[in-house]
């Protein structure tokens, strides 16, 4: 048998999967593209998590197109961290180019033009549906985390969220919970030390500096009412087709924190909404972070820890996580071990950093002895891909230098026009973007502050006007001691202050 027919046997032995697939493209050897050797992802390992990489330009988020808008018309919905603002044009068909034939062509079946059903969700000033969490929502724990406090100031965090909940003081955004801080350390202090232990106004302090860090990247636009319920990631539209939620976020590439408590918040509520999935044919919901170095960059340990461990555990959620970013090596090692699919796209080696790292990329794709890897990796052309997979029974499959298919969808973003055209006929739109300001800790605290401060003026006032009455009545006392005692008594006892009152009024006549 020849070289080529091996291959093409070898490719075909590889990638026949017997479920529901996603058709990627055709096997490439020595620059030739084998149409029937068909590169077909088996639908139900797309749970195992993934990485697209390769240098700008080489089709990294073309690719991120074509699989969204396959897993799309599968019935799969997509979630999509649009980082760059490139990714729009999956909402309409494509003009389908001669080029778009051409290349179809190669890979051996036709090329089709095709559109998503799609939402565009928002946590800053773009429109879009608006996705906020509660600081409740947040808990201590990812708050904890987020900001990156001591233990001890997380002790605190810990006692704020126990108090608010004792005392029904929701907390609904950052207002509330700076609110809260200040109120543990001034008016509160007594009160809440009595009941929860000690709290030190330097850590109280820290706590809120990190919250002012947090707001000057625009969290608390992120953080309030009403809260996004993540099971709306999963419509799918009248065809059955899923939906295509393009989270915008081009005004956040510098405003990492914000983009990482985002993620993780979102990563936490989907694990802690979404069932258990069995062994099931194909996932529940797939989301692909395009520009994923960002959600690594100032991560701090802490954090690290925490989203390595929810990659982990998302996945028997049936959620499949997608980092697409220019470098293997931008994505912590230990997150990088857990990923089924690979689409490698070409590395440039411009500088010796670059050959280092192209040639750690090679070392981390199972030998092929079709292929030179590493040469390989700097030799693929624009929309080609070294793909390695996994199959359905989760082991790995053999290697294949991939020609992509082209997007059904349009690969340039759509105009402004179509873009607040599709935002207007959103559903969810409406549900979402209501200002709600409801009673939280804020209005609440404020509320007890000034009561508190009233029943003190009023006290005060009465303590004056009982020692006047003692000094005119030195001669003809009309009240005993005994019952003066217990008038003081009550006086100080906070909630029978306007029952006192009447009483001292019949005491005084
Ligand atoms: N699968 C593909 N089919 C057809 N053209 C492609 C494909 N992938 C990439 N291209 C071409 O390459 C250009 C750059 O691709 P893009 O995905 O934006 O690169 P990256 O995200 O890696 O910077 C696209 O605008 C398109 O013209
Ligand atoms: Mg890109």
């Amino acid at each position: 048998m020849d070289k080529k027919q091996e291959f093409v046997d070898h490719i075909r032995n590889a990638y026949q999967p017997k479920g529901d697939f996603i058709h990627l493209g055709a096997a490439m050897l020595d620059g030739e593209t084998f149409a029937d050797a068909a590169v077909k992802i088996p639908l139900k390992t797309m749970n195992r998590h993934g990485l697209i990489a390769g240098a700008t330009g080489t089709g990294k988020s073309k690719t991120l197109q074509i699989l969204a808008e396959n897993l799309s018309q599968k019935g799969v919905p997509v979630l999509l961290m649009d980082v760059k603002g490139d990714l729009s044009g999956i909402a309409k068909p494509s003009a389908g180019e001669e080029f778009l034939h051409e290349r179809h062509q190669k890979i051996g079946f036709p090329f089709e033009a095709s559109k998503s059903p799609v939402e565009f969700l928002t946590i800053s000033e773009q429109d879009g549906v608006r996705l906020r969490a509660t600081v409740s929502e947040f808990g201590p724990i990812l708050l904890s985390r987020i900001l990156d406090v001591t233990p001890t100031q997380e002790g605190i965090l810990a006692i704020i969220f126990k108090y608010c909940d004792d005392h029904h003081l929701p907390l609904l955004d950052l207002k509330d919970l700076k609110k809260m801080l200040q109120y543990v350390t001034n008016e509160g202090r007594e009160n809440i030390e009595n009941e929860y232990g000690r709290i030190s106004s330097a850590s109280t302090g820290a706590i809120l500096r990190k919250i002012v860090a947090l707001e000057q990247q625009g969290a608390e636009r992120f953080f309030g009412e009403r809260s996004f319920n993540v099971t709306d990631l999963t419509r799918k539209d009248e065809n059955g087709h899923g939906y295509v939620n393009i989270m915008r976020l081009t005004d956040i590439q510098d405003r990492p924190k914000l983009f990482s408590t985002f993620m993780l918040s979102l990563l936490a509520e989907i694990y802690t909404t979404f069932p258990e999935e069995g062994d099931s044919d194909k996932p529940k919901l797939v989301l692909f972070i395009d520009e994923a170095h960002l959600i690594f960059k100032e991560a701090s340990g802490a954090l690290l820890d925490q989203i390595e461990s929810i990659v982990k555990l998302i996945r028997s959620k049936g959620v499949g996580l997608y980092f697409v970013t220019q470098n293997p090596t931008d994505v912590p090692s230990q997150v990088l071990g857990q990923l089924g699919l690979k689409i490698q796209h070409a590395l440039r080696a411009f500088t010796a950093k670059d050959r280092k790292a192209i040639k750690l990329s090679a070392e981390n794709y199972p030998i092929s002895e079709y292929y030179d890897t590493k040469n390989q990796l700097t030799s693929l052309g624009i929309g080609e891909a070294l793909v390695s997979a996994l199959d359905e029974k989760g082991r790995p499959s053999a290697l294949a230098a991939t020609m992509l298919r082209a997007p059904m969808s349009r690969m340039d973003i759509l105009t402004d026009t179509e873009l607040e055209e599709l935002i207007f006929q959103s559903k969810l739109r409406p549900k979402y973007n209501e200002e709600i300001d409801r009673e939280s800790a804020y209005e609440l605290l404020n509320k007890k502050i000034e009561e508190a401060e009233a029943k003190e003026a009023k006290e005060k006032a009465e303590a004056e006007a009982l020692e006047r009455e003692k000094a005119s009545s030195k001669t003809s006392r009309k009240t005993s001691g005994k019952t003066q005692g217990a008038v003081i008594k009550v006086l100080t006892s906070a909630t029978f202050i306007r029952g006192v009152m009447g009483v001292l009024n019949k005491l005084l006549k």
